[in-house]
């Protein structure tokens, strides 16, 4: 049995999804299992022959979190120390999602999973400090980091901007970022992989893909800008995006100033899981492309 912990979150949402498509067997926690208190992990897991942890939960107010550091630091660091520690004494593997945040945005070239490790924002510092927790706990764990998501279940950039392109007809969108948005459903895809490639009770006849720490965002890179220009373009082919007189302008992150500074540079390379894995991960325009037309777009989410 799988244990999906944040199960209800953007992307934990879409984990449960992809593990019941594959008819996985699977059991979903929020913060009704808490993170935060060892023993209440421990208890939930007495007796459910727990196979596998993912654990999606986080503090992800990446603003909020600079006036906020000892929550985030409770959630981002001393969780996933509590749930490494078990995943150790239960005797399973864990996956644990981390951020292109625990980078400063310096890399000029796709970031590599051993590129120094220096954030710029308490989110990304307590996100480091989580890495380093799970792998002081335990050995069979993955860490994939990951950068800019969107899925159906959540607050995100591209139901954001549909709303507002919908309902302004001038928008402003910072050009001074890299990075590359990823679908959720590209994530949980390669989370069944893995799944798939260790848990006996999924598909015991695939390799096991070796632990470590992995980089997971859909292939290529953009700007939030050029980002917010295919969102509008499909939008409208889609009929989603009504207001054709919206005009979609750049401007600077200074133009911007928010809480938190966000890393300019953030691509992370795929080289080493698509390898492992022996995939292509899809390009970021056609992961869009298949978000905005999939029936499980939450169009509530983009009313005016
Ligand atoms: N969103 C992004 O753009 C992005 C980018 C890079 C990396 N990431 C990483 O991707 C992962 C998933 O992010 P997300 O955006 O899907 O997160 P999210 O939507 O904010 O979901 C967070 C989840 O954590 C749960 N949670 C909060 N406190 C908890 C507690 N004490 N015990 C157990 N669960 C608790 C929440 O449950 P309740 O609703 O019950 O509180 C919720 O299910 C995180 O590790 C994040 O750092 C996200």
């Amino acid at each position: 049995m799988i244990w999906v912990i944040g199960s209800k979150g953007m992307l934990g949402t879409e984990v449960c999804r992809t593990l019941k498509e594959n008819k996985i067997d699977f059991i979903g926690t929020d913060s009704n299992v808490s993170i935060l208190d060892f023993k209440v992990l421990e208890e939930f897991a007495a007796g459910k022959k727990i196979s596998f942890i993912v654990n999606c939960a986080a503090y992800t107010a990446v603003d909020k979190a600079e006036s906020d550091e000892e929550n985030a630091r409770a959630l981002n660091a001393e969780g996933p120390r509590n749930i490494a520690r078990l995943a150790k004494k239960i005797g399973c593997p864990l996956i644990h999602i981390s951020t292109d945040y625990v980078f400063n945005g310096s890399a000029t070239s796709p970031i590599t999973e051993d590129f120094p490790i220096k954030p710029i924002g308490v989110y990304g510092q307590t996100k480091a400090e989580g890495e380093k927790a799970v792998a002081e706990e335990t050995n069979d764990y993955y860490i994939l980091r990951t950068a800019w998501l969107y899925g159906y279940n959540g607050k995100n950039f591209v139901y954001t901007m549909i709303h507002a392109m919908n309902a302004r007809d001038n928008l402003k969108v910072v050009n001074d970022q890299r990075g590359t948005p990823t679908n959720c459903t590209t994530l949980a895809n390669v989370i069944l992989k893995i799944v798939q490639s260790r848990d006996s009770s999924a598909a015991p006849q695939n390799d096991k893909i070796p632990y470590g720490i992995y980089h997971v965002t859909d292939e290529g890179e953009t700007t939030w800008f050029d980002f917010a220009k295919e969102i509008f373009t499909r939008g409208l082919e889609a009929g989603i995006v009504t207001n054709k007189n919206c005009a979609v302008n750049p401007c600077a992150t200074s133009e911007y100033p928010t809480p938190a500074k966000r890393p300019a540079y953030s691509v992370l390379s795929k080289k080493k899981i698509q390898k492992t894995l022996g995939i292509k991960l899809p390009e970021w325009q056609e992961s869009l492309k298949s978000f905005i037309n999939s029936s499980c777009f939450d169009k509530k989410r983009i009313e005016l």
